[in-house]
């Protein structure tokens, strides 16, 4: 089996929205079609299990982002499409890096930092409070994810670059140390795919809950595009295109040609009323069809976990001969 030319993986902890599609799953599945390229994409429910401790939320999520990628396009007989929990190399693998990974560098991990500094301002003796080990060596169950299959590019968000980097360092450390048994990786961070606004205005995301779900019904997606807020300006009046969430949202989802419409259409007054609805009609179109295709398949979830398992042989092949490398170069080996 190749090594990932791109490689990527999805927390499952929410329910997939447009801010998801537009940001993640969409340049995601479009890099997946380039020639000669060897796509890994997979449920990283293993970090999913840091931040969310209900066991009901995790399945569920996991099977609605596995039906959305596949429901959206993704092609699973040329990509790899597995679920972290299926590679048990992955761990064992995290906790080779973990021994020989500086504690100093995990001190630094933003994510890390962050709730700590949450504690501080709180006013909590213990900085540590409520802290657990996963979340503290996340970054190095992130690592062993990439270089398990030797990623060269990892499309990330930019809160991932930092791990990127620790990732590189501990491949580095690694290869100084047993010799050269990892590519170090390079995190992609794609500049031009927009980051969506939600309901609110602010940035689409499960953590401000302002999402708009992919698959809603035709009925809720509607009622949640007339829920966006927007200015008092009177249906006539000319509006500012570029301050304007519903225009955003339209615009990601729009060709060219349709965006300079509506911008022209803006200009010159539109009402809120009517580009509410013509976004609803717009948005419902181009997602009739995966949203028909995905609510098939939520309902046969074995089916959702053939498609995995077959994922999982496949980039065991992988990762099975390669955490036997890497053993070997450690010392664990047949006597
Ligand atoms: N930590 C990533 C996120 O929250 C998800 C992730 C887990 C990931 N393992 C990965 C991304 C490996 C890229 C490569 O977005």
């Amino acid at each position: 089996m190749k090594n990932a030319d791109h490689l990527t993986g999805i927390t499952t902890t929410g329910t997939p929205h447009l801010g998801n599609y537009v940001g993640a799953i969409r340049p995601a599945i479009q890099s997946s079609r380039e020639d000669n390229r060897q796509c890994y994409y997979f449920l990283a429910d293993y970090h999913a299990i840091i931040k969310c401790q209900e066991p009901a939320r995790i399945r569920q999520s996991a099977l609605e982002v596995a039906a959305t990628w596949i429901a959206l396009g993704l092609d699973t007989d040329t990509s790899i499409f597995y679920r972290q929990t299926d590679i048990p190399e992955i761990p064992e693998l995290t906790w080779i890096l973990t021994c020989i990974t500086a504690k100093g560098l995990m001190n630094r991990a933003h994510a890390y930092k962050a709730a700590v500094a949450d504690n501080e301002a709180a006013g909590r003796k213990d900085l540590d409070k409520e802290i657990s080990m996963g979340l503290f060596s996340y970054p190095i169950l992130m690592a062993a994810d990439i270089l398990m299959f030797n990623a060269r590019k990892v499309p990330v968000g930019r809160d991932q670059i930092q791990h990127l980097e620790m990732t590189r360092d501990i491949a580095g450390r690694f290869n100084h140390q047993f010799g050269e048994h990892f590519i170090l990786p390079e995190a992609v961070v794609d500049e031009t795919s927009a980051v969506l606004a939600g309901l609110d205005g602010r940035k689409m995301s499960k953590s401000y809950n302002n999402t708009i779900p992919l698959f809603e019904t035709e009925k809720k997606l509607r009622k949640l595009i007339m829920k966006i807020k927007t200015n008092s300006l009177a249906p006539e009046e000319p509006k500012d295109p570029e301050t304007c969430t519903l225009f955003a949202i339209y615009k990601a989802f729009a060709t060219r040609e349709e965006t300079a419409t509506m911008a022209d259409r803006y200009r010159e007054g539109i009402g809120w009323g009517t580009m509410k609805q013509e976004l609803f009609e717009h948005l419902n179109e181009v997602l009739k069809g995966p949203r028909e295709a995905y609510n098939e398949l939520i309902k046969s979830p074995g089916d959702i976990d053939a498609v995995l398992k077959k994922g999982a042989i496949r980039a065991r092949e992988y990762s099975v001969p390669m955490l036997d490398r890497v053993k070997k170069a450690i010392g664990i080996q047949a006597l």
